[in-house]
């Protein structure tokens, strides 16, 4: 897939090759990666977890010796939410920005009025309490901004977080645990020599510091034994596919809807925006002193800063109790197909500066419904990106779908579990099936790159 993109990049590349010379130079692997801030709850009565996040500015450093202002949950720069599968969770978002936001639980199955719809906002110095019941099984899920045509600089400025939800499958599993289960937030960023956090919409060649857990190319020490990584890519733009600089597997777990039926084996780790993998990698086959660097080959360059993402240090050995079952868990088997239907997903590249992005042809309106799906059904969706040199991807929400092809071939194995966000490369069609069996109301499907969102590439479906 990143030959796929290759053409592109170079043509654009030039285009933009100012932009991508304001990037600082760096030195790579000097700061550790610290773990996601966790937000506890204010109160748990009742069976509920409640928590107050405000949503403000902070100041982090992210390049070392700069200063970067961010948008942050609590000063979280990522931050995560632990939730449990039964228990709702309620959340008093407080918007201490002057500007309004609208918070969504990406993979969350959440009533219409607490989805975070992008007209639904919260004004500045407001508050809103999102209902989330966890009625769902565990899965890794993260919440970031909404808001209308915001919602890409929002999330870009550091509003996204995670949203573990973990359930008695989950738990009852010998996988690593506890400080072996590591949640890894990546993204991009354009940080500018003052250490200024630079957003130009649609500037895919700009953004070209990666971040791990809100540090640029860290390090992160670990002992000589099995880890379990959380991998979320929350970049608006950037397309990862990882994989370790000794060229060794790691053991693929989970995607975006929870534990995989069964582990895999793999050399690459492949993750558009909004995408999740879980995985697990064993340190006991390498020395101590041993510097694994997590690499990444997918994308626009320069490949000197995009083509790394962290360092592991092996630096002690410790016994190790965990392990990979065979079975990881079962998937109920998907129903009778009672419909069908098709999305299309272009952006018009000739209208840049300022590109439209669409739908079926139709830039998104939050007054029109795209789609009426019939409450209790199960569909297949066909999505298409009608671009031949621009990668898209699709988001649902609601659903946690299952890939049934891809370009008329089964899902490999990294998609083969529950999905709620599935590249869509140039000249692609990937179809799934969903169930549409729970909620009635309106719900958001989009392109998860949040600059081709804000540019319209984002329609509406009602339950009814
Ligand atoms: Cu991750 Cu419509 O969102
Ligand atoms: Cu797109």
């Amino acid at each position: 897939t990143g030959a796929a993109l290759s053409p592109l990049i170079g043509a654009r590349a030039l285009a933009e090759a100012d932009t991508a010379a304001t990037s600082s130079p760096f030195s790579f692997f000097t700061q550790p990666m610290p773990m996601p801030q966790v937000i506890a709850p204010s109160s748990t009565t009742g069976g509920i977890d409640t928590y107050n996040v405000s949503i403000k500015k902070a100041i982090k450093e992210i390049v070392p010796g700069v200063l970067t202002e961010v948008f942050s949950f609590n000063n979280a720069f990522p931050g995560l939410i632990r939730a449990t599968t039964g228990r709702p969770v309620v959340i008093n978002q407080y918007n201490k920005l002057d500007m309004p936001v609208a918070i969504h639980l990406h993979g969350g199955h959440v009533a219409p009025e607490h989805d975070g719809d992008p007209m639904d906002t919260i004004a500045p110095a407001g508050v809103r309490q999102y209902h989330y019941p966890n009625d769902q099984p565990h899965a890794p899920l993260w919440f970031h901004d909404h808001a209308h045509h915001m919602e890409s600089e929002h999330v870009y400025r550091g509003l996204s977080a995670f949203y573990l939800l973990t359930d008695p499958t989950e738990q009852a599993l010998p996988l690593p645990s506890g400080v072996y289960d590591v949640p890894i937030m990546l993204r991009e960023a354009d940080i500018d020599p003052s250490g200024k956090l630079v957003y130009t919409m649609d500037d895919f060649m700009g953004r070209d510091t990666i971040l791990a857990n809100g540090k640029a190319w860290p390090y992160f020490q670990v002992a000589a034994r099995k880890y379990r990584f959380r991998l979320l890519n929350s970049t608006n733009l950037r397309f990862f596919t990882l994989k370790t600089s000794d060229g060794s597997p790691v053991i693929q777990i989970g995607s975006d809807g929870g534990l995989l039926e069964k582990p895999f084996t793999t050399d690459t780790v492949a993750l558009s925006p909004g995408e999740r993998a879980d995985v697990v990698i064993d340190f006991s086959r390498y020395r101590v002193g041993t510097g694994i660097v997590l690499e990444n080959t997918e994308g626009p360059g320069p490949a000197e800063r995009t083509g790394k993402v962290l360092r592991f240090d092996v630096v002690k050995t410790t016994d190790d109790p965990s392990s990979v079952p065979a079975t990881l868990r079962t998937l109920p088997p998907l129903p009778a197909v009672t419909g069908r239907r098709t999305v299309v997903m272009s952006m018009d590249e000739d209208s840049r500066p300022n590109p439209q992005g669409y739908m079926d042809g139709k830039v998104y309106d939050h007054r029109r419904i795209d789609n009426t799906v019939p409450w209790g059904g199960s569909e297949i969706w066909t999505v298409t990106n009608a671009n031949l040199g621009i990668p898209h991807n699709f988001h649902i929400h609601l659903v946690q779908f299952r890939i049934l092809t891809r370009n008329g071939n089964p899902p490999g194995p990294a998609e083969a579990g529950l999905k709620d966000t599935i590249r869509v490369m140039p000249g692609e069609t990937v179809t799934f099936q969903a169930n549409f069996d729970s909620f009635r109301g309106k719900y958001l499907y989009h392109c998860h790159m949040l600059d081709h969102a804000a540019m319209g590439m984002m329609a509406q479906m009602e339950i009814v």
